[in-house]
């Protein structure tokens, strides 16, 4: 690395993908179109080596995801490895597959907090955004199972044009369920979602309407809700620093044990990927070739590399500057300084005006709900 280039800093959080098995279908799934099936997923003690490897690296949060990662069999052994590490677990689950027993389990494992998905705020929204009938009266339940454990609860509510007039209710929710945050997050385009545009893609004025609600909202509920906001970023003029920086607070691993700067780093066709079964979580993360490859602010092209805002934001997102400019060197087409912002735009507005468009699943919606014990 050149006199240039800032000195690397450990992790603060890693995001561990327990598994891509999920009983719902989001169709603004971010995960890849190409899911790990269950005979590549890592082992119980290759995971639990990668969590203590984690700790040492100097990671403080753990957020074991998914998939579903209730969908693990292992969740509590993890769980308490996690802490016995003396990292803070944080579980992001739809609630489905979470029974009280499992709940009480993972409290006695240590688990430290939960993030919760809200499809929609009514069972009928719900359970068409899930793809799965039955789903929203489940999470309620698993809602107040968490409550009256008194797990720290976040709220995590992905709107899109179906489902942002629901934002209020979604507000109110987190009040009423005790959830100490909330995650306002408009739909970004990575993974599978990005085959849903037509039918996801917020117009301009629901973008500004969600504006408006979210900062209504922290003023009114200062004090008893935080609130997390992530804009509908198409129809933004600048872009959102993804991950904090490329290689600078965050790394996630895969189900099948690939390491990754972000979660959708795999859509970048040039990069490889280092594999926890063969390579240490600290050499990957200070000497491997993707963590380096958009570290810093060497590798920008124009307009970036001159802006003044180029370590604020660090270009943006590269992943969405390779699937909308086929470049992940160029300057993320959100940013009102990209030769490519107008055509971004463009798309946008043509997205979010499309109809009829039918919403594309995974797997088809299931019928009923598992039961669940
Ligand atoms: Fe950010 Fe690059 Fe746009 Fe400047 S030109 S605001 S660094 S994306
Ligand atoms: Fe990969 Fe933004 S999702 S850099």
């Amino acid at each position: 690395m050149n006199a240039q280039t800032p000195t690397v800093r450990p992790p603060i959080a890693m995001l561990a993908e327990l598994t891509h098995r999920c009983p719902l279908s989001c169709p603004y799934c971010s995960n890849p179109v190409e899911l790990a099936r269950i005979d590549q997923e890592i082992d119980t003690a290759t995971w639990k080596d990668v969590f203590r490897q984690a700790a040492d690296l100097g990671v403080l949060q753990l957020h074991l995801s998914g998939g579903e990662p209730a969908s693990r069999r292992d969740l509590e052994e993890l769980v308490a490895t996690a802490r016995e590490a003396g990292l803070y677990t944080n579980l992001i689950t739809s609630g489905i597959g979470l029974s009280e027993r499992r709940l009480k389990a993972l409290d006695e494992a240590g688990l430290d907090h939960i993030q919760l998905s809200l499809q929609g705020t009514t069972p009928e929204m719900a359970d068409e955004i899930g793809g799965y009938n039955g789903g929203f009266k489940r999470k309620m339940q698993v809602a107040e199972w968490i409550g009256a454990i008194g797990f720290p609860l976040t709220l995590n509510a992905v709107l899109h044009r179906r489902n942002l007039h629901q934002l209020p209710r979604a507000l109110e929710m987190a009040v009423e369920m005790g959830a100490r945050r909330i995650e306002v997050a408009t739909v970004q385009f990575h993974g599978w979602a990005l085959k849903n545009r037509d039918t996801l893609m917020p117009t301009m004025e629901q973008a500004r309407e969600a504006d408006r609600i979210v900062t209504e909202a922290r003023a009114r509920l200062k004090g008893t809700l935080v609130i997390d906001y992530v804009p509908a970023d198409y129809h933004s003029d600048y872009p959102k620093r993804c991950m904090g920086g490329w290689g600078s607070t965050g790394l996630n691993v895969t189900p099948d044990g690939k390491v990754l700067p972000c979660h959708a780093a795999e859509s970048i066709p040039h990069l490889s990927f280092d594999r926890v079964t063969e390579r240490s979580l600290r050499d990957i993360w200070y000497k491997g070739a993707a963590f380096n490859a958009y570290r810093g602010t060497d590798w920008m092209q124009e307009p970036c590399k001159s802006c003044e805002r180029k370590t604020v934001d660090f270009g943006g997102c590269r992943c969405q500057a390779m699937a909308i400019v086929g470049d992940p060197n160029a300057t993320d087409p959100v940013c009102i300084k990209s030769p490519h912002h107008g055509a971004l735009q463009a798309q946008a507005a043509a997205h979010s005006s499309s109809e009829g468009a039918d919403l594309v699943y995974r797997v088809s919606p299931k019928k009923t709900a598992e039961t669940i014990d």
